[in-house]
C-alpha cells in the first residue's frame, strides 16, 4: 500500500464559520448550574466570537456578564442573543482607549456592584508581511492585544485590591506567544508580552488573592478568525497540522475558561492552558509529521526499519 496524502488526516469536512453560532452551544454538562453564581464576568470582545461563547457559558452556570467592545450595535444584538437582561449588560469601549476602559469599568460596577472576573479577550490581527506593516499598522493591533490587556487589566485589577475582594483574570493568547509565527509579528509580539503579564502578575497579585492565567487557542473556526486569518486555500493545511484531527469548537474553550475564572481552580496562578489539540506541539518535534500517515502502513515501516535479529 502506498502512503496516502496528507489530507486523510482530516476525520471530519473542513468546518465552516456558518455553523458556529450553532455549536457554541455544544459541549457536555460538566459544571454544576450555579457553578459561576454570585460573580460578575467583564469580557472585553464579547459581542462576537470566543468572547461571546465565553459570556453564553458563564450565564449559563449563574453569572452576570458585562460585555465590552468597539461597536454598541454588535453588544446590543450579542446581550439579546444571551438574554438574561437581570444579568447582561454591556458597554461600548475601545480597549486601546485606557479612558474609555476605565468608564467601562465604572459602568460595570455600578450596574453589578463589583467585578470579580475579568477576561482579557479583545484582539486584533491580520496575515501580512513584517516589511509590508506600516507603523500604524503594527501599533493597531499591540494597542489592541497588548495595552489594552494592560489597560483592562490594571483598571480591574485596581479595584479588586481596593476592594479586598480579590478575583480572577484570564488572558487570551496563542501558542506563537512562545514560538512566534510568521506573518502576526504585531500579534505574536504582543501575545508574549500578554503571556509575561499573566506570570508577573501571578506573583505580584497572589497577596491580594488576584488569580491571573492564560488560555492559547488554536485555531477555532469563529467569523472574524476565519476570515482574517484563514485563507480558505490554507484551511486544509492548517487542519492537517492538528494531531486531534479538527478545529476547536467554542464550547470547549468556554468550559476552560469556566473552569479557570471559577472556584474549581484556587490554587492555579500563572499558568497557561493550551487548548489546540496538539497543534503547537507538531511544529517541534522532528518525526511528528509521521502522524498524518495511516497507523497500519507506519508500524510496517517501523517494523520494516528495526534491525534482523
Ligand atoms: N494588512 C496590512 N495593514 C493593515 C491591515 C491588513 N490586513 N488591516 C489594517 N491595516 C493597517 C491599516 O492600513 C492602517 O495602517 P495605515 O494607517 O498605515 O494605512 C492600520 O492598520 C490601522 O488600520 P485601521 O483600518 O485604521 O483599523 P483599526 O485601527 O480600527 O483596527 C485592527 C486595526 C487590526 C485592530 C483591526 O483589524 C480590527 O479591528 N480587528 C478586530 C477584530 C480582530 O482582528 N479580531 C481578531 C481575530 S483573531
Amino acid at each position: 500500500m502506498g502512503v496516502r496524502p496528507l489530507w486523510v488526516a482530516a476525520r471530519r469536512p473542513i468546518v465552516r464559520f456558518s455553523v458556529v453560532s450553532r455549536r457554541l452551544s455544544l459541549g457536555g454538562r460538566v459544571f454544576r448550574d450555579d457553578a459561576l453564581e454570585g460573580k460578575t464576568a467583564l469580557i472585553t470582545g464579547g459581542g462576537s466570537g470566543l468572547g461571546l461563547a465565553m459570556a453564553e457559558r458563564f450565564v449559563g452556570l449563574g453569572a452576570r456578564v458585562f460585555l465590552v467592545g468597539r461597536s454598541a450595535d454588535r453588544l446590543t444584538a450579542a446581550a439579546e442573543r444571551l438574554g438574561h437582561p437581570d444579568r447582561v449588560a454591556h458597554h461600548a469601549a475601545d480597549v486601546r482607549d485606557d479612558a474609555a476602559v476605565e468608564r467601562a469599568v465604572a459602568a460595570a460596577e455600578s450596574r453589578f456592584g463589583s467585578v470579580d472576573v475579568l477576561v482579557n479577550n479583545a484582539a486584533g490581527n491580520f496575515l501580512a508581511a513584517t516589511e509590508d506593516l506600516s507603523a500604524n499598522a503594527f501599533n493597531a493591533v499591540v494597542q489592541t492585544v497588548l495595552y489594552g490587556t494592560f489597560h483592562a487589566t490594571q483598571c480591574v485589577g485596581r479595584r479588586m485590591i481596593r476592594s479586598g475582594r480579590g478575583g480572577s483574570i484570564l488572558n487570551i493568547v496563542a501558542g506563537y506567544a512562545w514560538t512566534g509565527s510568521a506573518f502576526v509579528v504585531p500579534s505574536a509580539v504582543s501575545k508574549a508580552g500578554v503571556l509575561a503579564m499573566t506570570r508577573s502578575l501571578a506573583v505580584e497579585w497572589a497577596t491580594y488573592r488576584i488569580r491571573v492565567n492564560a488560555i492559547a487557542p488554536g485555531p477555532f473556526p469563529t467569523e472574524g478568525a476565519w476570515q482574517r486569518l484563514m485563507p480558505a486555500d490554507v484551511e486544509q493545511s492548517s487542519l492537517e497540522r492538528i494531531p486531534a484531527g479538527r478545529f476547536g469548537e467554542p464550547s470547549e474553550l468556554a468550559n476552560l475558561a469556566a473552569f479557570l475564572c471559577g472556584d474549581a481552580s484556587p490554587y492555579i496562578t500563572g499558568e497557561c492552558v493550551t487548548i489546540d489539540g496538539g497543534r503547537w506541539l507538531t511544529s517541534g518535534g522532528e518525526f511528528n509529521a509521521l502522524v498524518r500517515m495511516p497507523r497500519d502502513r507506519l508500524k510496517e515501516l517501523f517494523a520494516e526499519l528495526r534491525p534482523k535479529k
